[in-house]
């Protein structure tokens, strides 16, 4: 069955990087708004019997979540075998649980958004810590890449002497599997966070980390409010800082800020297209969404338009 790419506006460079090995064109797909905010979304390409990959990074997900189920109806109606969605950065995952009460546990009704608009899933480490997979809250195929091992890359490539620091208990996945594959020690800081935007953090072994530069690697930077404090301690122990993060998802000013804290460098991979992105993921999407369309419909083909 043919294939068919077509990324939100966006990712149109990070499309280049996974149509190639994906062996699928790149679409043209245009979205606007409407003086009033409304979206305009069209599909400019033939989809008719295609199997239509999505692609749309998840940074900001309440502006894009109408304009992506007006791009999968219209690839639909338009005679699209299935349509699926590459979100390198999915958005809402780290509310996964009712953390005070009449809370929407957004993780899970989000998944459930989603599943109705597609018939599967690529995406890269989705912030999963309560929910152990995305097999728990998605019906529909999903396919995670790990991006760890490219971090690791980076980092061996990149800094002398590193020492691979975790911001807190939720990074250690991350800060364990990237500090092996940089073949460098590595600690995860002891974290409070005592609201949206208060941090404090310190790291348990002060000795070990002399002569070091400290790299701070999490899956997002978003207030930086994590990266920051640690940025900011870690400078006070005299220790170079390099951040590095797989979604850089950088609310307004944080970017600037995590700088202005210090950080000598901040790199990030490209599932948010972004200034820090030096780390390409592309051929990774490429290759689980190839490996997933490969291994066939495991659902019936949808006919219905
Ligand atoms: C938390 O568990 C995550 O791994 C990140 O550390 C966190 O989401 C970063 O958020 P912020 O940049 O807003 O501190």
């Amino acid at each position: 069955m043919k294939r068919l790419l077509l990324p939100f506006p966006a990712q149109a460079e990070l499309a280049r990087q996974v149509a190639g090995p994906l062996h699928a064109p790149v679409g043209e797909l245009t979205w606007r708004r409407f003086p009033d905010g409304e979206s305009l979304v069209s599909v400019d390409t033939a989809v008719a019997d295609a199997e239509v990959a999505i692609l749309a990074s998840l940074r900001d997900p309440d502006s894009l979540a109408v304009a992506l189920r007006l791009a999968s109806d219209t690839a639909r109606e338009l005679g699209a075998r299935r349509v699926g969605l590459i979100a390198p950065y999915l958005g809402y995952m780290r509310q996964d649980q009712r953390f005070a009460p009449g809370q929407a546990v957004s993780a899970r009704s989000f998944a459930r958004m989603l599943e109705q608009g597609f018939d599967w899933l690529v995406t890269a480490d989705p912030h999963l810590h309560r929910i152990g997979a995305l097999a728990e809250i998605f019906s529909i195929p999903t396919v995670t890449v790990a991006c760890a091992p490219l971090l690791g890359d980076w980092i061996a490539a990149h800094v002398p002497a590193p020492l691979v620091i975790g911001p807190d208990a939720e990074s250690a996945q991350w800060a364990a599997a990237i500090a092996a594959r940089a073949g460098a020690p590595w600690q995860v800081l002891r974290k409070v966070r005592r609201g949206d935007r208060e941090v404090e953090v310190s790291i348990p072994d002060v000795a070990a980390a002399q002569g070091r530069t400290a790299v701070i690697v999490d899956d997002i930077i978003s207030t930086g409010r994590t990266a920051i404090a640690a940025t900011a301690h870690l400078r006070r122990l005299g220790l170079p800082v390099v951040c590095v993060a797989i979604h850089a998802v950088f609310a307004a000013g944080a970017y600037e800020d995590l700088l202005a804290a210090g950080a000598q460098r901040i790199v990030s991979t490209d599932a948010i297209a972004h200034p820090s992105n030096a780390i390409g993921i592309g051929a990774l999407l490429a290759q689980a969404t190839a490996e997933l369309l490969d291994a066939g419909p495991p659902t019936p083909i949808r006919t219905d338009t």
